[in-house]
């Protein structure tokens, strides 16, 4: 064999073996350079490059697919504190699932996140991050549950979150978020669970929710919402079960189509600035266990339609103008 064809066969398998450790290391080294700027890592003992051979069968919160790629990393409530900046997300092409969940993460949601494109499952649920929901998150397009709940992400929702039109399940409650221009938000068809409870969204009702036909569950109190409650609203939603507008500032009075929430099991409206009277049309939501109206401006007559609930174990209507004759 001459010389240049033994080097040239030589580089040959070189490379190859190169290729295939580096796409077979490339997970390890991102998770152990992760795991090495945390403040106290004891939890991820069993993550060793030493040991990068058990990825998929020994490392702490890691799962992978049958072709050993990392399809899960679940590390809820691991004491794990420290930031997200030195995780390289791109070393997760088949990530499905990311659940980091109730620690002591902080700093921002990297805009690299949206490099996770086949990403379904995204739970950051209490920790303390903070910064802005980064505009890339729209490029999750696989996404169906995403969960920000109870950290301290500031500034408007960006209208990129309603690209993705498999979001099943949506919580930003207990954040600092603000009011994007809702009318730059899409529908999202499959939405049935939000929550944007406990933040500083301001202004009018969020135009979208009325084509969002499927929900179920929306929680949209205390916050700083202000206007009426659009009567496209009552009429498009029959599937809703969960309604919570309370501790914000609507106002005008409440719709008689009411009744076409016919799903209703909790009605929450207290602490607005609600008028009017309650509408006898509520009589006729069989399925509502809850009716909370407290501190409005409801006047008139209780509507007597309310006696028919049979479900009904709660009703708070104080601090109104109500009488009962
Ligand atoms: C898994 O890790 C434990 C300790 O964390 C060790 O005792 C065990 O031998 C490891 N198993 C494999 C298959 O690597
Ligand atoms: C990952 O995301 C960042 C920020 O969005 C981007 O600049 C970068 O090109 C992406 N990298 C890969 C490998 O996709
Ligand atoms: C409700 O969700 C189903 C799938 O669960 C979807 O096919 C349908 O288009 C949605 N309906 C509306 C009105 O958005
Ligand atoms: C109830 O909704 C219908 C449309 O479904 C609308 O025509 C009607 O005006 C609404 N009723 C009230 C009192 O606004
Ligand atoms: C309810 O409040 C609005 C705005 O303040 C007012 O225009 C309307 O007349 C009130 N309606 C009733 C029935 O008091």
């Amino acid at each position: 064999m001459a010389k240049h064809q033994l080097f040239f066969l030589c580089f040959f398998f070189l490379t190859q073996y190169l290729t295939l450790t580096s796409a077979k290391t490339t997970a390890e080294v991102a998770l152990v350079r992760w795991k090495n700027s945390l403040s106290d890592p004891s939890s991820l003992k069993s993550w060793r490059l030493s040991d990068a051979q058990s990825l998929c069968s020994n490392w702490t919160g890691i799962v992978c697919d049958n072709l050993n790629s990392v399809t899960n990393i679940d590390l809820n409530n691991q004491g794990l504190s420290g930031t997200l900046s030195t995780l390289d997300f791109s070393a997760f092409p088949s990530l499905t699932s990311l659940s980091l969940n109730i620690n002591q993460l902080q700093g921002q949601i990297p805009p690299s996140i949206g490099n996770l494109s086949q990403l379904t499952h995204l739970d950051l649920n209490s920790n303390l991050f903070v910064g802005v929901i980064p505009a890339e998150i729209g490029q999750l397009l696989q996404l169906e549950y995403l969960n920000l709940y109870n950290n301290d992400i500031a500034d408007a929702v960006p209208v990129e979150l309603s690209k993705l039109l498999r979001l099943s399940y949506l919580d930003i409650g207990s954040n600092k978020l603000s009011s994007p221009d809702w009318s730059k938000f899409a529908t999202m068809h499959l939405l049935t669970h939000l929550n944007f409870g406990y933040n500083n969204f301001n202004g009018e009702f969020p135009s979208f929710l009325s084509s969002c036909r499927n929900m179920t569950y929306l929680d949209l109190s205390n916050n700083k919402f202000s206007g009426v409650i659009p009567e496209s609203f009552y009429t498009s939603l029959p599937k809703l079960q969960f309604l919570d507008l309370s501790y914000n500032s609507f106002w005008g009075h409440i719709s008689p189509n009411i009744s076409k929430l016919s799903s209703l099991t909790e009605l929450h409206l207290s602490s607005n600035h609600i008028n009017g009277s309650i509408p006898e049309s509520i009589g006729s939501i069989s399925s509502l266990k809850v009716v909370e109206l407290f501190t409005n401006a409801l006047t008139g007559r209780i509507a007597s339609s309310i006696g028919q609930l049979k479900n009904l174990n709660g009703l708070d209507l104080r601090w109104n103008g109500l009488n009962s004759i």
